[in-house]
C-alpha cells in the first residue's frame, strides 16, 4: 500500500472523496466543520445531532452534503475536547481511517487545525496522523491464497488553516513515512508464523536491510560462532530445537557522525517460538508464542526508520534469534549454564528464556562502548496483569534514561511506566547453586526478570522494556502492533535534538 501524503492550505474539497470531520461532545464543531455546517445551512449540525452515537469514535457518513464541494463527509465522535491526548487522537485516527476503506473512496482530506491535541503542534501531529492513519488500513494477509483485501485510498490530503513554513510540512511528512515503514516491517516480521520466521529468515531479512541502506552493515553468527564466543545463554534455549540459532549484530552510522561518538544500542528478545521448552506451556493460545521475537522484530523496525531518516545517532541492533522447544538435548530444570558473561545461571524454569538471551547480548553490548543500551523483549506474562495493553513495562536505574523514555512515550502515544529496582528483587533471584536463579520466587515476576537482566550489565546506562503485553494484540484477531516502535523512534529524535 502506498499513500500519497500532501498538504494544502487552500480548504477546497473538490478532489477529495471524503472529508474526516471530528465531532466534540454537545456535538460541538471546530473552525472548519462550523463554516461547512454554515454552508450546507445546518444540514451537518441536524444530521450529527439525530444520528451520530455518542460514544468514541463512533462514526455517521454524509453523502453529498449540501453546499459542501465534496462527495461525503465522515462525522467521527472525539469526546470531550480537555481530554486529547496522543493516544486518544490516534485511536481517533486508525477508526477514521477504517471507516473510510471503501471501493470509492480514493482521496481523504483531514484539516489538521480541526483536531486540537495538548502539547503538540499541528506539525509534530502530522507522523502521528499518517502512523496512524496506515495502522487503519493495515492487515496481515501473507498467507492468504484468495480474497486480498484491496486498499482503493490513493492519497491524503492535510488542509490547514494557518499558513506553515513549507520545509517542516517536509520533515514532518517524511518523518510519518519513514515512522509507518519501520512499524509495518516489526507488524510483518511479528505477524510471521513460527515455520516461515525462523531464526535463519529473519537474520536474512537483517542482512536484507543492508543492500537498501548504505549505512547499514549486518554480521550474522551462527552456532558454531556462539560456541567459540561462549554464548551459553543463546545456547541453553537453542539445543531443545533443530532450528539453528542466529546472533544478528546490525550497525548503523550516517556519514554525518562524528567517528568517535558511541552508540544507543538496542537489543530485541528474538524467540521465533516460545513452546516454554521442558516446563512446557498450557496448550490454550500457544499459537501467540510466535510473537515471541516482537522484540527482535521491532529493534529493526526502529533501524529501518533511523536509517531512512538519516538520524545522527549511531546505533547498534544486537538480535539474539532462537526457538525454545523441547527437543531430547533441551535444557532441563536444576541445569546449570555458563553464560558469556562468565556468570552461571541455574535453570528454575526453562520458560524463562528469554533473560538467558538477553544476558548474553547485554554482554556482548559492552564492545560497542555504548552510551546507552535498551533491550526489548516480550519477557513475562505478569506485565499484562500489572498495566494490561496500556504501557509497556520500563525498568532502569537511571532516572536520566526513566524521564527521556516516559516523555517518548508520552509524545508517541506509545507509552512505558516505570517499576522499582530495589535491592528486595535481587534477593529473590539469588540460587545456592549458581550466581543467580533465572526466576525468582516470591511474586513481582516482571521485576525479578529486569533484576536479573541487570545482573549482566556494567556500568552503562540501561533500561529493559517489556512488552508481553504491548506487541500483539491477543485472542481471535491475533495481530502484531509494532510497538514500541513510535516510542523508541521518538526517543531517538529526542535525542538527536539534545546532541545537536
Ligand atoms: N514469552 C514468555 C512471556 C509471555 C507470556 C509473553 C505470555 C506474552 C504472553 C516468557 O518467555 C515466559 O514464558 N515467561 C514466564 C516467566 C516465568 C517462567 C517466570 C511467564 O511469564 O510466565
Ligand atoms: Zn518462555
Ligand atoms: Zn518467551
Amino acid at each position: 500500500m502506498k499513500i500519497d501524503y500532501k498538504t494544502t492550505t487552500s480548504l477546497a474539497l473538490e478532489n477529495s472523496d471524503c472529508l474526516i470531520l471530528p465531532v466534540f461532545s454537545n456535538y460541538v464543531l471546530q473552525k472548519m466543520g462550523q463554516t461547512l455546517d454554515k454552508n450546507s445551512q445546518g444540514q451537518i449540525a441536524r444530521l450529527i445531532q439525530g444520528d451520530l452515537e455518542l460514544k468514541l469514535g463512533s462514526t455517521l457518513m454524509i453523502h453529498d452534503p449540501r453546499g459542501v464541494n465534496v462527495q461525503r463527509i465522515l462525522c467521527i465522535y472525539y469526546g470531550a475536547q480537555e481530554n486529547i491526548d496522543t493516544v486518544h487522537f490516534q485511536k481517533i485516527i486508525t477508526t477514521a481511517a477504517k471507516a473510510t476503506n471503501k471501493p470509492g473512496i480514493l482521496t481523504v482530506s483531514i484539516c489538521l487545525g480541526d483536531f486540537p491535541l495538548i502539547q503538540h503542534s499541528i506539525v509534530d501531529t502530522i507522523p502521528q496522523v499518517i502512523s496512524a492513519f496506515e495502522g487503519g488500513f493495515y492487515v496481515f494477509e501473507d498467507f492468504k491464497t484468495a480474497a486480498l483485501n484491496t486498499c482503493a485510498l490513493q492519497s491524503v490530503e492535510l488542509l490547514f488553516n494557518t499558513q506553515i513554513d513549507k520545509n517542516q510540512l517536509d520533515v514532518a511528512i517524511n518523518t510519518g513515512k519513514a515512522l509507518a515503514e519501520g512499524i509495518h516491517l516489526t507488524k510483518q516480521l511479528s505477524n510471521l508464523p513460527a515455520n516461515h520466521g525462523t531464526p535463519s529468515h529473519i537474520a536474512k531479512i537483517a542482512q536484507s536491510l543492508e543492500k537498501t541502506y548504505p549505512t547499514l552493515s549486518v554480521e550474522v553468527l551462527d552456532m558454531d560462532d556462539a560456541v567459540v564466543q561462549n554464548m551459553g545463554g543463546l545456547l541453553a534455549v537453542a539445543q531443545g530445537s533443530a532450528q539453528a540459532a542466529k546472533f544478528v549484530i546490525i550497525r548503523y552510522r550516517a556519514s554525518k557522525t562524528k567517528p568517535d561518538q558511541s552508540p544507543v544500542v538496542l537489543i530485541g528478545k528474538g524467540v521465533t517460538f516460545d513452546s516454554g521448552g521442558i516446563s512446557i506451556k498450557p496448550a490454550f493460545r500457544m499459537e501467540e508464542m510466535k510473537f515471541d521475537m516482537a522484540g527482535a522484530a521491532s529493534v529493526l523496525g526502529v533501524i529501518k526508520t533511523a536509517a531512512q531518516l538519516e538520524l545522527s545517532v549511531p546505533l547498534v541492533g544486537i538480535l539474539p534469534l532462537t526457538e525454545n522447544l523441547l527437543g531430547s538435548k533441551a535444557m532441563k530444570p536444576g541445569d546449570v549454564i555458563y553464560t558469556l558473561s562468565g556468570k552461571t545461571v541455574e535453570i528454575i524454569d526453562t520458560d524463562a528464556e528469554g533473560r538467558l538471551i538477553l544476558a548474553d547480548a547485554l554482554t556482548y553490548s559492552q564492545r560497542f562502548n555504548p552510551a546507552v543500551v535498551i533491550d526489548i523483549g516480550t519477557l513475562t506474562g505478569a506485565i499484562g496483569i500489572a498495566l494490561g495493553s496500556a504501557a509497556s513495562g520500563l525498568m532502569t536505574t537511571d532516572a536520566d534514561l526513566c524521564r527521556a523514555l516516559e516523555a517518548a512515550g508520552k509524545f508517541s502515544g506509545d507509552r512505558v511506566w516505570s517499576f522499582p529496582l530495589w535491592e528486595d528483587y535481587y534477593e529473590m533471584i539469588q540460587s545456592n547453586v549458581a550466581d543467580v536463579a533465572n526466576v525468582g520466587e516470591g511474586g513481582a515476576g516482571s521485576i525479578t526478570a529486569a533484576a536479573f537482566l541487570s545482573r549482566f550489565v556494567d556500568t552503562t546506562k540501561w533500561a529493559h522494556l517489556d512488552i508481553g503485553e504491548t506487541a500483539y494484540v491477543t485472542g481471535k484477531n491475533k495481530t502484531a502492533t509494532g510497538r514500541p516502535v513510535a516510542l523508541l523512534v521518538q526517543y531517538l529524535l529526542h535525542y538527536c535534538q539534545s546532541l545537536n
